[in-house]
């Protein structure tokens, strides 16, 4: 199964999943990395490890329609079977969903769909779990459509909160469930269990 991963950021699930996919059983590949930030940590991991990498935003593709239209193509040229946005902060176009419908999946920091939607990412999930009292957090998969950690979830991992947790506390014990369900899930559906 051939993998396209986008990222804006560190890239730690990038990471985690490139170092599963070289695991001899994985039965995937990450074949591109894409970045919307030319200075995002993922994308140097990516040269380092020599796996195809592109800076790709309205910077260097002028509007959305034309940003959406070079991603596709990329991804279609690539032969990429699934799309994987981890810590992607910027939605994709309707021609690369409808082309890749089902087979882009996202991971978010929250048992979904509790606190997800416009806003939620980074420490605001991890505050608003703390700010609501709630027992137990997590990390989800799912598949991703126009509307934001809408799409239908095809796993989660439950974590619970602590007495005393901060949201910085909570994110790095989230972050480290997420290194290992992004990959299991990436397995699953390389096995054609997805
Ligand atoms: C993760 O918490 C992910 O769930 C969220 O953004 C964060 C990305 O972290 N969507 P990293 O860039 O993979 O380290």
């Amino acid at each position: 199964l051939k993998v396209a991963v986008l990222v804006s950021h560190t890239g730690s699930n990038s990471r985690a999943l490139h170092e599963a996919s070289l695991r001899d059983d994985a039965g995937f590949g990450i074949c591109l990395v894409v970045s919307n930030n030319s200075g995002a940590r993922a994308l140097e991991y990516a040269r380092e490890q020599g796996i195809p990498s592109r800076h790709m935003s309205v910077r260097t593709h002028g509007t959305p329609e034309e940003l959406d239209a070079a991603l596709l193509d990329e991804l279609v040229t690539r032969g990429v079977d699934l799309v994987v946005t981890a810590g992607y902060m910027k939605k994709l176009g309707p021609r690369t969903l409808a082309a890749y419908e089902n087979r882009i999946i996202n991971i978010h920091p929250s048992l979904l769909p509790r606190h997800g939607g416009p806003g939620m990412y980074g420490m605001a999930v991890h505050e608003a779990v703390l700010a609501t009292g709630d027992e137990v957090t997590g990390a989800s998969v799912h598949h991703v459509t126009a509307e934001y950690d809408a799409g239908e979830v095809i796993a989660r991992r439950e974590v619970p909160v602590m007495a005393g947790d901060t949201a910085e506390g909570l994110a790095a014990r989230v972050l480290a469930v997420e290194h290992q369900l992004l990959p299991e899930v990436v397995r699953r559906i390389a096995a054609g269990k997805g």
